[in-house]
């Protein structure tokens, strides 16, 4: 089973890469902000919860997504290995799902750092905002504000993992496939070794 947390910042590009990602390798996609807006469409309690830190902008709370990635990991027995987008976003997920994978003997084969400049990242998400409906893509105080909670809490899981060494840094900034091609070039390393 190989293992992947794509990383980075709001609108770095960890979606678009995903889907790439999960078509060249059969990974199971698991992205929490999909996961808690499925829960928001359904207006299920967790996703009302959900809905008030997510307009804002702020983290939801630590037991609520480690809880759905709990669950989405013992539906997928059968899963070849996970591709996690936007998890883990703090110190206490990222030691929450080392432990969750080790219960299937499984753990993390490399984490990948999308790297993109905070103005490119407010470009893409307005322009995004026009024509996704993403409540959170609507306005740019909204968007810093994710960004500074990603600056202010999310940063210290490339910390956690770098003292695993398992951490990579991509150029996050050019064309879709060029990124892509240098995601596929570490992964390629890893698996073939
Ligand atoms: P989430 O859904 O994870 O959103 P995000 O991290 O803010 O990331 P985005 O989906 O906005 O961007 P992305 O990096 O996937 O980029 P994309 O490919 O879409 O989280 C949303 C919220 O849910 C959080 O704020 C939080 O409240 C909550 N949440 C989620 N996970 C949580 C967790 N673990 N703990 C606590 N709370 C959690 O690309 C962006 C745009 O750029 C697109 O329009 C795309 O077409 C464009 N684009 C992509 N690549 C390029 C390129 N190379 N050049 C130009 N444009 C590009």
């Amino acid at each position: 089973m190989f293992n992947i947390i794509l990383f980075g910042p709001p609108g770095s590009g960890k979606g678009t890469q995903s889907e790439k990602l999960i078509a060249t390798y059969g990974l199971k996609h698991l992205s929490t902000g999909d996961l808690l807006r499925s829960e928001i469409a359904a207006q299920t309690p967790l996703g009302l919860e959900a809905k008030s830190f997510m307009d804002k902008g702020q983290l939801v709370p630590d037991e609520v997504v480690i809880g759905m990635i709990s669950s989405a990991l013992d539906q997928n027995p059968q899963a070849k290995g996970f591709l996690f987008d936007g998890f883990p976003r703090t110190e206490a997920q990222s030691i929450a799902l080392d432990k969750l994978l080790k219960l299937k003997q499984t753990e993390i084969g490399v984490v990948l750092a999308l790297d993109v400049s905070e103005e490119e990242l407010v470009k893409r998400l307005l322009n995004r905002g026009k024509t996704s409906g993403r409540s959170d893509d609507t306005n740019e105080t909204v968007i810093r504000a994710r960004i500074t909670e990603y600056q202010q809490k999310t940063t210290v899981v490339a910390n956690y993992y770098a003292g695993f060494d398992k951490v990579v840094h991509i150029k996050g900034e050019g064309t879709v496939d060029e990124i892509f091609a240098s995601l596929r070039s570490e992964i390629d390393q890893r698996l073939s070794l």
